[in-house]
Parts: structure tokens; sequence; C-alpha cells
């Protein structure tokens, strides 16, 4: 079907105003926060639908011919995940659907995947109530985008990612069937688990149009520390010590010394740009056990030799320190042209052999690695930053070398930014032929045209 049917189609679902059609404005929505290389396919058309019974209407149109739909948030994600393979797509855009009902007597909120996930914890902090996951992109990236990929972010050390907070979905299928799955209570085990099945599901399986989220009080109060110290080998031991301490810390952050400096130079935050690497810890509870935690902390960051300890003064200080640190991934593209990331993770008593083979990775294809992350999950991101066209090739070796080596040593190769288009290459590789065929069967069962998001997460191992 061509660009200008598929149009005048999605005019007549969603109003005129809410089909985007000029090329120009089209382009934007090539645009993901991975690269700077865009997609080269511009779509047929975006739309914003208002309602679940428009995105049925819209499903049941691309189903029968065999039109990709890729539904969008901001575009925040980091593993090309919303990459378009050929012209004649439609961008579905959730941008209307940003409902927040805070429900204080069953601590949960129903929203809409279009509310940016900051204005929902700013909702549930109106009531006492705590959203806790928080993907450094919290401030702009929405929810759905979080639901899609399970995102993680900071606070999921100690308070998990956003799969334990989703109780319920509205769901649109891609034949135009409105499911919902999950719900408001508690506990639920009425056959399976499909509200799971379709988080990270990387909008390869339908549409969500509505999210029942778990909710929780809103800890008393929180500290937070900073450690710095003179080798990476004592803070990743530093970090394993503290997670087996007792003490759960509510976030626990790692940067090596490349990363510290692009921080440090990019806010003027008054991190010590001379440590090898650095820890930002937080505890979090009732006011009157915040010393006793840090305190054990403190002890052993000491005993590991930290050569700068610091609590922050106040919670301004603190939050200062975490918008820095939020801003680690946007601090490098100043130090490069291109950049490699990643979100790799490995169990944590292992997490000393992942930032080792890291440097040594570095050092062997000659290549500038920086590091940070959620280094509590075992989850880093590895960031290889390089200008030409040499570069890039070593680049790419390197991510694969690495890539292997967290397979090898028991990990995962994506953490909680999916696998998009980017890590296809490793699925078969972590989860071996057998497993991987049950995926394709069920993405198969529920979507046989290969409409949603197609290429995303399969590639070529599903062929129209
Ligand atoms: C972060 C993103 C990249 O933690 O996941 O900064
Ligand atoms: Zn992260």
């Amino acid at each position: 079907m061509d660009s200008a049917s598929i149009v005048n189609k999605l005019r007549a679902i969603a109003g005129a105003g809410n089909v985007v059609s000029d090329r120009e404005e089209l382009v934007c929505y090539l645009f993901n926060a991975r690269s700077r290389e865009l997609s080269e396919h511009l779509p047929a058309a975006a739309v914003q639908p208002h309602s679940a019974e428009e995105v049925s209407e819209i499903l049941r149109f691309a189903n029968e011919h065999a039109i990709p739909v890729i539904p969008r948030g901001q575009g925040s994600c980091l593993s090309d995940n919303t990459t378009i393979m050929r012209e004649q797509t439609i961008i579905l855009s959730l941008s209307n659907f940003r409902k927040i009902e805070v429900d204080p007597q069953t601590l949960t909120a129903v929203v809409g995947p279009g509310a940016v996930t900051a204005e929902i914890k700013a909702a549930a902090a109106e009531h006492g109530l705590f959203y806790p996951p928080d993907p450094a992109s919290f401030t702009y990236s929405t929810i759905g985008g979080n639901v899609a990929t399970d995102a993680g972010g900071l606070q999921c050390v100690k308070y998990g990612t956003t799969k334990s907070y989703v109780a319920g979905l509205q769901v649109v299928l891609p034949n135009g069937e409105i499911i919902r799955c999950g719900g408001k209570c508690i506990k639920d085990v009425t056959g399976y688990n499909l509200t799971q099945l379709f988080v990270g599901s990387e909008g390869t399986l339908g549409v969500v149009t509505e999210i029942i989220l778990k909710l929780i009080p809103q800890p008393e109060g929180k500290k937070a520390m900073l450690a710095a110290f003179a080798d990476v080998d004592s803070a990743a031991g530093a970090i394993s010590r503290i997670m087996v301490s007792g003490v759960v810390p509510s976030i626990m952050e790692f940067m090596d010394n490349p990363l510290i400096r692009a921080v440090e130079e990019a806010t003027q935050s008054g991190f010590p740009v001379d440590a090898a690497a650095m820890l930002l810890i937080e505890v979090d509870g009732a006011r009157n056990t915040l010393d006793d935690q840090a305190n054990k902390i403190r002890a052993v960051c000491e005993e590991l030799g930290a050569v700068h300890l610091h609590i922050a003064a106040t919670d301004e200080e603190a939050k200062h320190v975490w918008d820095a640190r939020r801003m680690s991934l946007s601090a490098l593209y100043k130090k490069a042209r291109h950049r490699l990331s990643g979100d790799p993770a490995a169990p944590i008593d292992r997490l000393g052999d992942e930032l080792r083979k890291l440097q040594e990775l570095g050092e062997k294809y000659g290549i500038i690695v920086g590091c940070y992350g959620h280094a509590g999950d075992g989850n880093v991101h590895p960031c290889i930053l390089f200008d030409t066209d040499d570069e890039r090739e070593r680049a790419h070796k390197l991510r694969s070398e690495f890539h292997e080596f967290i397979i090898s040593i028991g990990g995962t190769v994506s953490a909680e930014h999916g696998v998009g288009h980017e890590k296809i290459p490793y699925m078969e590789r972590q989860l071996g032929k057998a497993q991987l065929k049950v995926m394709i069967d069920v993405k198969k069962a529920i979507d046989p045209k290969n409409i949603m998001n197609p290429g995303c997460m399969f590639g070529e191992m599903i062929h129209e």
C-alpha cells in the first residue's frame, strides 16, 4: 500500500490533525538517543491516537495490509529499539495517553503509556507514595517506553526494575483485539503471566495503552555519600563487600576516571578528578537507621583503602550529585564524535572481573573506554569512544569480545536497555537455540504477520 493511502486511512481513524505526514516533520521520528546516525527510511506517517479503540482500528488496518507499526514514546531508547526498516511504516505515538490516577487505597496508579515517569513519581509523592524505578532519563522518558524495555535505573539495586511495579496492562494486540492482563490484586495466578511477557517486549507484541503500577510508601529519609579510590580493583572490592554486608543501599553507582572527568567538566560538581574510581552511594529508610547504615558502608570503604570519603550535608547537595550522575552519557558527547555504549551485567561477585576485562580490552584495541553504572547490580555502562572509521572497526570488535566474555561468566548483554536492533547478534549465544525458538514462536503466535516493530529483537530470524 502506498504512503498516501496509509495517510488517508490514518486521518479517517484518528483525525487529520493527529497524523503527521510532512517529510520535514517525519525526520524527527528517525531520531533515538543511541547515536547520531539516523535511520535511512522515512516512515509513511506518524499517528497520535487518543484511545485504545483508535489504536485497535489502526492495528486492524495495519495487520490486514501487513504494514509495520512502531509504537513510540520519547525516543530516549538506547539500543536502537525504534529503528524503521522500510518506508511504508506507521509510527504510533502514545503522546496523547498521559493519564495519571493515583489510588492511595490500593497503593496503585493507573497511567497512560505517554505519561512522563517523573510526573508519575511526583503524583505518587503527593500521596506520600513512591514509584521507585528511575532510569537516568526519567525526567523525559515515558512510562510506556520504560515498560517496553523493563527500564532500570539507579534505585533498582534495592527496589527492582520497572517489571517489579507493573501489576496490570491494557494491550491492543496486532489483530486489533483489546485485552487486559493482571490488575490491582496483589496476588493473581490465573493463567500465564502475560503482563510480564509484555514488559520488556519492546513493542514487538502489541501496543500498551494503559498500565497499572504498584506503589510503595515513601522512605522517611535518605543519606548520600561519595567514596573515591586509587584503583578500580579496590572500588570493585568495596562494592562486592557492601552488597553482602547486610546493608542494602538504595543506590550504588560506580564511575571510572574518564567518566569522573567528563561529568566534572560538564557539571562542575567537585568530583575527585584524580581518583581512579568513585562510588556514589545512598541509603534510605527510617531516619533513625540512616547513620548506622552509612557508618557500616563507610567502614567497608575505609577498609578497602578509600582515599576520600564525603557524606552529603543536605538533600540539595545530594540532588546535585544525582543530577550530575544522570548526565554521564550526555557528558561523553563532547569527548568523541561517536560512542558505543551498552548495558551488560554480570553476577555481582564477578564485577571486578567485568571491570578488569574492559580495561584490558581498551588497551588491546587502543581505544578509550570509560565505564560507569549501577555497580551494585553488576550492571555497567561501558562507553567506547571513537572518531575515525578505523577506530569504529576496533570499537565494534572490542564490544563483541566484551559481550562474549560477559556471557561466558554467566552475565547478560542487556540488563536494562533492551535488545533493540543492537544486540540481536548475541541472542542465540546467550539464550541458546531452544530458548530463542520458544521466543520466536511466541512472537509468531501473537503477531503472525510480523507487523509490530519488525526487525527489533529478532532481526532476520523472523521472515515476513
Ligand atoms: C544510565 C543510562 C545510560 O544509567 O542507563 O545513565
Ligand atoms: Zn543505566
